[in-house]
């Protein structure tokens, strides 16, 4: 970041997933910049435990925690509207929490759960909090994602977006990257004009707990990875937070801050569709 300009000093951030892996580090790199923090999680104890961590290694203590299942819609509504209560802008959301399933599971509200939480929860947050988003303008919405060979070879399933019909946990996971990508393009060309931003982003190889679901082999696997991982996100306080990026919109970052096209994703027609799809499914009124 040293080369980067930045104003996001005192700027109300959210992050889910702040409590470990990319949206932990992300956390840190914003809060180091003397961002105002504030984490989701399931657990007031992790959420407790990163703020601590946090306040420890930056120095800023402004950091707050808000509990929610971000699987659930009701909790995804409630959350917002208790943010929304309690704080009076927000600058930049970043859409960072999720997990691997390796098992087929609906939520008690019926969707599949590693599209609920992985891809929809991000489609609801962004939505309930937008008006917040454009009376904070300039602000930004910065949305994970995965590695570029995936996603330039995407072959999302619009007819099934919740890979109901063939299931497997990587298959769910992956299809849930190819969504938040298609998402952000498809809220850039919505948000055109508002002041606010979308940018999705390979965050590199973070460290994780994301096998923490996992058979013993793959837990084997995530351990090994660990160990290469890096403990920072750069790209994603490089989005949150750059004055170089203020003037883009709808665009896809790899870790290394390359900006790169994805012409499968980037698709108007597949954007309309899905968006049309994740309203029915999240229960909103058309945008
Ligand atoms: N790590 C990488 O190298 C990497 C690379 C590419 C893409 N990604 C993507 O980045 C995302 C996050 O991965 P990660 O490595 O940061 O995983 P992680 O270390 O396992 O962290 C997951 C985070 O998501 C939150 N979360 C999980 N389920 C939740 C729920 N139902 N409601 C609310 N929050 C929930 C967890 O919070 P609580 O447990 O506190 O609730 C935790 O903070 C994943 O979607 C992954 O595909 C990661």
């Amino acid at each position: 970041m040293e080369e980067t300009s930045t104003d996001i000093q005192n700027k109300v951030v959210l992050i889910t997933g702040g409590t470990s892996g990319v949206g932990k580090a992300i956390a840190l790199g914003l809060a180091k910049l003397g961002a105002k923090i504030v984490i989701i999680s399931r657990s007031h104890e992790r959420g407790q435990k990163a703020l601590h961590d946090i306040a420890e290694a930056t120095g800023n203590e402004k950091g707050e925690f808000m509990v929610a299942d971000l699987s659930l819609q009701s909790s995804i509504r409630k959350v917002s509207e208790e943010f929304k209560r309690k704080y009076e802008r927000l600058d930049v959301l970043a859409n960072v929490g999720g997990a691997v399933y390796f098992e087929k599971q609906l939520t008690s509200e019926g969707i599949e759960r590693t599209f609920a939480l992985n891809y929809l929860s991000h489609f609801l947050l962004t939505n309930e909090l937008l008006d917040t988003l454009k009376e904070s303008r300039p602000s930004r919405v910065i949305t994970v994602s995965g590695a570029p060979r995936f996603l330039k070879k995407a072959n999302f399933n619009i007819e099934d977006v919740q890979s109901i019909n063939h299931f497997s946990g990587l298959g769910a996971t992956t299809q849930a990257l190819f969504a938040r990508v298609i998402f952000t393009y498809e809220l850039a060309r919505r948000l055109e004009g508002t002041g606010v931003r979308a940018f999705t982003f390979h965050p590199g190889l973070v460290q994780s707990n994301l096998t923490r679901n996992a058979p013993w082999y793959i837990k084997v696997y995530g351990k090994l990875a660990n160990r290469r991982a890096k403990e920072d996100c750069e790209i994603g306080v490089y989005l949150a937070a750059a004055k170089e990026v203020e003037n883009v919109n709808g665009v896809f970052f790899d870790d290394k801050k390359q900006l790169m096209t994805l012409p499968i994703l980037q698709d108007e027609e597949i954007g309309r569709r899905l968006w049309s799809i994740s309203e029915e499914l999240a229960g909103i009124s058309k945008m």
